[in-house]
């Protein structure tokens, strides 16, 4: 008993460690690099607008407070610090959103101000537009394609057709997903198919992350983990590794069947995380990974977020 009470008591320890690193670098932390800060809030603002242009019919002059913080926060940015990435990023999503405006003839005073911020990052010597959105097939089950073209035309697509994918190839899909490796193999990720409409609806509701698209998407996995699998302190976070590596086998499992997919983040509260369980009738042992909306992607001009990758160099240390 005394032993069991022990190992409870070093998950506290690891909670608080835990916490003490949240706070010294999360990304409002005044302990952190200023510019470092700058760097990811610029990326992750200009993907909103990307994610907007990567819609089948983006609403005319979305975005507008987003694009108006995103200039706020590229004028703080100094590229000598860590570089032009999330500038280039952001002159891409400018030079589309003006784009798309302009193809329909759209006027607006705010659209002269993207111009004059364009015109700015152009005198910041930012010479790559990177961001923005970029054309896909949607064939990407391609036979031809060589392994390396397989892993890199998967994209989040967010313009579904309404079909529902079979149940019979639902059950496929999740089968191949299962050659995902596993801590000790112990299979903790458990997968949950939504195909009614309203549930659906509720579920995405509650995530937040897709509603520019939720009318699209007609299937829905919801992926979670059985924490009765994990015990012990230093496993407190294991479940997300499996879980993640679970869902990222499942995307090129239906990219296999010629199925595209969105991840959805579940970075959510452990109330918002309750009423998730709820509206998906889950059981609260299963601790929420991510959402992953599926399905048979528009067939004419379909449309991705550019989502630029990073220099590689810039995230790979050869020690
Ligand atoms: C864990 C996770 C959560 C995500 N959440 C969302 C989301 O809520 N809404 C969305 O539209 N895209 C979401 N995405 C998709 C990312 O924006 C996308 O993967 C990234 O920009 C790279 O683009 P690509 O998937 O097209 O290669 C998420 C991706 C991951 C891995």
């Amino acid at each position: 008993m005394l032993s069991k009470i022990y190992k409870l008591t070093l998950y506290l320890n690891e909670y608080i460690a835990d916490f003490i690193k949240v706070i010294k670098f999360n990304s409002y932390s005044p302990f952190e690099d200023r510019q470092k800060r700058l760097f990811y809030r610029i990326i992750i603002n200009a993907h909103a607008i990307e994610k907007g242009l990567s819609l089948d019919n983006p609403r005319p002059l979305f975005g507008q407070a987003k694009m108006t913080d995103l200039m706020q926060l590229t004028k703080g940015y100094n590229p000598s610090s860590y570089g032009f990435f999330p500038l280039e990023m952001t002159l891409g999503a400018l030079k589309d959103y003006h784009a798309l405006h302009a193809a329909k003839n759209i006027e607006a005073d705010f659209l002269h101000q993207v111009i004059d911020w364009q015109n700015q990052l152009d005198a910041m010597s930012v010479e790559h537009a990177t961001g923005g959105s970029k054309q896909v097939l949607g064939d990407n089950n391609n036979p031809d394609l060589s392994h390396t073209e397989f892993l890199t035309s998967r994209f989040s697509c967010r313009a579904y057709l309404p079909e529902l994918v079979s149940t019979e190839l639902v059950a496929k899909i999740v089968k191949a997903a299962q050659s995902a490796p596993s801590q000790c193999n112990r299979q903790s990720t458990r997968i949950h198919c939504f195909q009614n409409k309203q549930q659906i609806v509720n579920l995405l509701t509650l995530q937040g992350g897709s509603s520019g698209f939720v009318d699209s998407v007609a299937n829905l996995f919801v992926i979670t983990s059985e924490q009765t699998a994990w015990g012990g302190a230093g496993q407190r976070s294991q479940s997300y590794v499996d879980g993640a590596l679970f869902s990222m086998a499942l995307m090129y499992a239906c990219q296999s069947f010629g199925i595209a997919t969105c991840p959805l983040n579940l970075a959510v509260t452990n109330k918002k995380e309750k009423a998730i369980q709820k509206a998906g009738n889950i059981h609260e042992r299963e601790r929420l990974i991510m959402m992953m909306a599926f399905g048979y992607p528009i067939t004419e001009n379909l449309k991705a977020a550019s989502s630029p990758r990073l220099p590689t160099e810039d995230i790979l240390t050869l020690h």
